[in-house]
């Protein structure tokens, strides 16, 4: 089937959307809660879009602690759509919007619309080469002195686990042959750290980095989540990395199963640092 987005998994898979569904959770908790960077929302930000939404959590809990605030989510999967629009409906928040469009065309908002745009995780569907003009159509929807709020991380994980390592460096070098991120040596994804020059580029000013690390070792309570999501992650990657030739499909069951082993001692540690970059377009 032609596709005209560039994400590296099926936007209208079932399990993709499982899966960003409990991702959700794990990262806003993980972070300290929806937009931890700030104190309070500043009273002139009352119009944000999410670019990349997915099933819309962040969203939805922007939309519940701040009913003041209009939030509009946009996704280029129907599915994702259809269920935040049913859980916006069924949780009675009409100022949570959500609306279906590819984030690599022009986007239908006005010049200065928007008060503060957040993209969180945006690193395995808008390849290296498109996020200068991205950036530049987030910089034209957001009005002067608006807000744009990044969320990336280099690496999924940081952890003396060998085995889940190996498969996540076998998994970058193959990514980043594919187009995406900015770690010359495939040893990441690489957009986090490559943020703040891009925004630079792109014309924003007071760029700021936020540290998020999560901690996902055995003793945590988002341990048990992690897990889930690196075992579906990996699932959904193996046809990729079969059709690559990263591994065989042998070589694929027995490496998963080793990273199950090492993430289910009682010993295991992992980090997942993520990196939230803040910065303002010029009054
Ligand atoms: C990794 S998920 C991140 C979801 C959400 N931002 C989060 O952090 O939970 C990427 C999302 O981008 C969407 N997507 C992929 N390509 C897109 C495009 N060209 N335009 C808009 N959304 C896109 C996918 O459908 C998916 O929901």
């Amino acid at each position: 089937m032609d596709r005209d987005d560039t994400y590296i998994t099926d936007p209208d898979s079932g399990l993709e959307m499982t899966r960003l569904i409990e991702q959700d959770r794990l990262l806003t908790q993980g972070m300290g809660g929806v937009l931890p960077e700030f104190e309070a929302l500043p009273p002139d930000v009352t119009h944000i879009l999410d670019v990349g939404c997915g099933p819309g959590g962040w969203v939805l809990d922007i939309a519940y602690t701040y009913p003041g605030c209009e939030v509009v989510g946009l996704d280029i999967s129907e599915q994702m759509i259809h269920y935040a629009q049913a859980r916006a409906k069924a949780e009675k928040r009409p100022n949570a919007i959500f609306v279906q469009g590819n984030i690599l065309q022009p986007l239908a908002f006005a010049a200065g619309e928007f008060d503060l745009v957040n993209i969180r995780l945006a690193a395995t569907f808008i390849l290296r080469d498109a996020w200068p003009s991205i950036l530049l159509e987030i910089f034209r929807a957001l009005r002067p002195g608006g807000i744009i709020r990044m969320t990336e991380s280099d690496k999924m994980s940081v952890s003396p686990a060998p085995t889940l390592e190996k498969l996540l460096q076998r998994s970058y070098q193959m990514v980043s042959a594919m187009g995406y991120g900015f770690a010359s040596d495939g040893s990441g994804l690489g957009v986090a750290s490559a943020m703040a020059a891009l925004l630079a580029q792109a014309g924003f000013v007071e760029i700021q980095p936020f540290p998020h690390p999560i901690d996902f070792s055995a003793s945590t309570e988002l341990h048990k989540s992690q897990y889930d999501n690196f075992i579906v992650t990996f699932t959904t990657l193996l046809p990729l990395l079969l059709h690559r030739r990263v591994m065989t499909q042998t070589e694929f069951e027995a490496t998963l199963n080793q990273v199950r082993i090492e993430m289910l001692r009682d010993d295991f540690q992992g980090t997942w640092h993520m990196l939230t970059t803040i910065a303002r377009k010029p009054t």
